[in-house]
């Protein structure tokens, strides 16, 4: 597990200090789930080997050094009773702040059409493993207001942004967590740095515009399409002059980029926690 430290100004009370992790992926499952559920977890495993020993790693750190964990999704690979007792003892071990991400309604990776009759599947049991609603929560820490924001399916629903718009109506500072990575010219062209996304390959960024989407097959066309909700709050997130940082996840990768000329948002890989000092 990588640690990465990083210093955000955001006018805290006082500074203070979190860990920021995104994008574990527990791929547990046990004989209380079907066969077909062990057979993914096998295959899944795979592709996340260090996952129980970052998500033990990550809770060791948080209790030696006494700090909140903010993370921003994909905590779970898929349901299943494995994982969701996992989430629980980290819930219960570390005070843990929690957005969505969209894995954690996924019941088999890639079976389906993820969209919000999907999620309403598995929301009730997954969110009953979490300690704060992890479609939408605001806590306030030091005098900075810190709301986790489920965009997991490239989407902002109305009564988020409604939420959202109220929350600025606190006054304080404030820190968005949301799993998929905001749209900036300069986030697409920090990824799209030494050829490690290719022009005509999806950037996975929520309100990407449609022009710099003519690449993307029909599948991340469709699911990745911001609507006229989606589109408005991004053009309102980048002029509300409270929020002052992004926390993210989603491309399984360390980044930053600024979104505007006063908002910069954070991303960490699978393996990386950021330990961020705000001040
Ligand atoms: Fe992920």
């Amino acid at each position: 597990m990588k640690i990465l430290d990083t210093v955000i100004r955001v006018g805290a009370q006082r500074p203070f200090t979190v860990l920021h992790a995104s994008d574990t992926h527990l791929t547990c499952a046990d004989e209380r789930d079907d066969a077909r559920k062990l057979a993914l977890a096998a295959v899944r495993a795979a592709c996340f080997p260090e996952a129980e020993d970052c998500l033990r790693r990550l809770t060791a750190l948080a209790q030696n050094e006494g700090l909140p964990v903010l993370h921003t999704g994909d905590l779970n690979d898929f349901v299943s009773f494995a994982n969701l007792d996992a989430s629980r003892a980290f819930t219960a071990a570390v005070d843990c702040f929690m957005a969505a991400g969209n894995h954690e309604f996924s019941l088999y990776v890639g079976e389906a059409w993820e969209d919000a009759a999907y999620r309403a599947q598995s929301l009730d049991r997954v969110q009953a493993a979490f300690t704060n609603d992890i479609r939408f929560c605001s806590r306030v820490m030091h005098g900075v207001n810190f709301i986790a924001l489920d965009n997991s399916y490239y989407l902002i629903e109305p009564w988020q942004l409604e939420r959202l718009k109220a929350e600025a109506a606190k006054g304080l500072p404030m820190v968005l967590l949301v799993h998929t990575p905001l749209y900036s010219a300069e986030t697409l062209a920090v990824l799209r740095q030494n050829g490690r996304l290719r022009p005509e390959e999806p950037a996975y960024l929520m309100a990407v515009p449609e022009q710099e989407m003519r690449g993307y097959d029909d599948h991340r066309y469709r699911q990745q399409l911001a609507d006229g909700t989606t589109r408005e709050a991004l053009e309102w997130i980048c002029a509300q002059p409270l929020l002052k940082a992004v926390l993210t996840g989603h491309l399984h990768r360390d980044f930053e980029a600024d979104i505007t000329g006063t908002l910069r948002q954070y991303g960490v890989g699978c393996t990386t926690v950021r330990r961020i000092r705000f001040v």
